[in-house]
């Protein structure tokens, strides 16, 4: 014991930084929402830092801030402008005061599969959405995959007429907004860290989340259950301050930008497995899953998809069309 504490003293000791960087290394700041592990983000930001930890080691170092304890994502937006950090992937939801395009990843029933949504994010449609808010600073890395969403509430949900009159928590979305108001339900935008809170004392009825935030957030515990809709995609964009981004030396861009590269696909093939683990963690644990038969799955779909026509003169027929046919 001895031994390892005074290693361990040394180890500090030698690190100017208590996150473990060296004097002299660029300090990349990654902050985000989710669980730290075992989950689709969690991991991808845990990879990223490794990996630039490891290949970059003596020109940077990146440190990351897990579970909002840094910023939540509409403060993280800022601090991006602001260089108190310098990565963020805040879900595509969350970008309406930036731009209306992303409001095509929100349309409810859109992508079949994830695999349809890499199909969508590596076409020429999809990466050139990468850099649409250049003008307001900000450069997309890359799009992280979350899973689809399934809704859970207070009370059994079979049908989207059982949420009727029920309020559920959504991101900052108006998309998601009209999709709940379909439902014949309210919607009340709050940031991520408050849901539990929310939903254990009533404050909202239910809400709609991956199998992944339900679970590591304990979002179950305190619904009667989760219905498997799949009704809508959660991904994030990996971003960063446009201005940051391109003031790096181009050799340590060059680098920099290959790993974010990588890590990206390498993470988004993760998901499907993390998603899946998490939906079995859920029932291990006593929560309850209820599935549709392909009536109900039919009305789901009746109800949400005539919110598209809200939205598609913000988003584009064509980025909708390209969207579409990465289904096939
Ligand atoms: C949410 O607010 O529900 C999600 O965007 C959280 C996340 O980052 O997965």
């Amino acid at each position: 014991t001895l031994a390892l504490v005074a290693f361990g003293l040394a180890a500090t000791a030698a690190k100017a930084d208590p996150k473990g960087c060296d004097d002299g290394e660029m300090v990349i700041k990654f902050s985000h929402v989710v669980a730290a592990t075992g989950h689709p983000k969690g991991d991808a930001a845990t990879l990223f830092a490794k990996r630039v930890n490891e290949e970059m080691d003596g020109k940077a170092c990146m440190q990351v801030f897990a579970n909002s304890t840094l910023f939540d994502d509409d403060k993280v937006m800022e601090a991006l402008l602001l260089g108190d950090v310098q990565l963020a992937a805040p879900s595509l939801s969350k970008f309406e005061a930036y731009t209306l395009k992303y409001r095509l990843f929100d349309l409810p029933f859109l992508f079949e599969s994830l695999d349809a949504v890499d199909r969508f994010t590596q076409s020429d449609a999809g990466k050139g959405m990468l850099n649409i808010m250049e003008d307001v600073g900000y450069t997309g890395l890359g799009y992280w995959s979350s899973g689809l969403k399934q809704f859970s509430a207070d009370k059994p949900l079979n049908v989207p007429s059982d949420a009727a009159g029920l309020k559920f928590r959504i991101q900052t979305s108006d998309v998601a907004e009209a999709m709940i108001e379909a439902m014949g339900a309210s919607a009340q935008k709050l940031a991520f860290k408050e849901v539990y809170g929310a939903l254990q004392t009533g404050v909202v009825d239910g809400q709609e989340n991956t199998w992944s935030n339900i679970y590591t957030q304990k979002f179950f515990e305190v619904q009667d259950g989760v219905t498997e809709t799949n009704h809508q995609l959660l991904a994030y964009l990996l971003v960063t301050s446009t201005e940051w981004l391109n003031g790096l030396d181009p050799e340590m861009r060059d680098q920099f930008v290959k790993i974010a590269d990588e890590v990206t696909q390498e993470a988004n093939a993760n998901v499907a497995a993390i998603e899946q683990k998490n939906r079995q963690n859920i029932i291990d644990a006593g929560g309850t899953i209820r599935e549709l038969t392909p009536d109900q799955r039919k009305k789901w779909v009746e109800t949400m998809k005539p919110v598209w026509d809200q939205f598609k003169g913000d988003i584009g027929q064509d980025l909708i069309d390209a969207a579409v046919a990465s289904n096939s």
